[in-house]
């Protein structure tokens, strides 16, 4: 009797156990690459970045915005260097001198004169006795008249100490530091 009942339950526990077998489960199944699927899922859910193009390449390696608002500080260095009444005639180079034709009026003659070369110089290598004392444009001794106007658009002085800016507008020059930049007729031993 107690056989026949642990003989029963036994063959229906193998029963259960054979059933479940065979049977078709859950039907769930593991996805082949669950990190890839992970993945897709939470990159819908991340909007894109709203940052321009060009900002993020800035990050890594940019710099370029850097160079746009240097080139202010270089553009303000430019504009000084206004020609000045003093000049260096030793700083005109080979290629730059020019040869400037002369009237000396009271000498009756008509020289070509280079751009770094004073006035008094060139009547001087000519032979003639021209007016001087300083030379070096400190005095008036020299003093000469551009008849055809304004002087500051026919010479330039390297040095002068002694002629007021409307003397100079009025066509006095001093011989002795003056370099011409135009042709020109000069009156000698003229002072204001
Ligand atoms: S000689 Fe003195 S200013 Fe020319």
């Amino acid at each position: 009797m107690v056989d026949a009942l642990g003989l029963g339950l036994g063959l229906t526990l193998v029963l259960i156990a054979v059933a479940l077998h065979y049977s078709g489960g859950t039907e769930w199944r593991i996805p082949d690459d669950i990190s890839q699927e992970v993945l897709e899922r939470r990159a819908e859910t991340v909007p894109e970045t709203d940052f321009p193009e060009p900002m993020n390449r800035s990050i890594g390696g940019g710099g370029g915005a850097v160079a746009v608002g240097g080139a202010g500080a270089e553009g303000e260095l430019e504009g000084e260097g206004e020609e000045e009444e003093g000049f260096d005639p030793a700083a005109i180079s080979d290629d730059e001198v020019e040869y400037f034709e002369i009237e000396y009026v009271n000498e009756g003659s008509t020289i070509e004169v280079a751009n770094n070369e004073t006035v008094l110089e060139a009547g001087e290598d000519e032979g003639w006795d021209l007016p001087y004392a300083c030379r070096q444009g400190q005095c008036l001794s020299c003093g000469g008249k551009v008849q055809d106007g304004d002087a500051h658009d026919y010479v330039r002085h390297s040095n002068n100490e002694t002629l007021g800016d409307d003397e100079v507008e009025k066509g006095y020059i001093l011989t002795c530091t003056a370099y011409p930049t135009d042709d020109f007729s000069l009156e000698t031993n003229e002072t204001p």
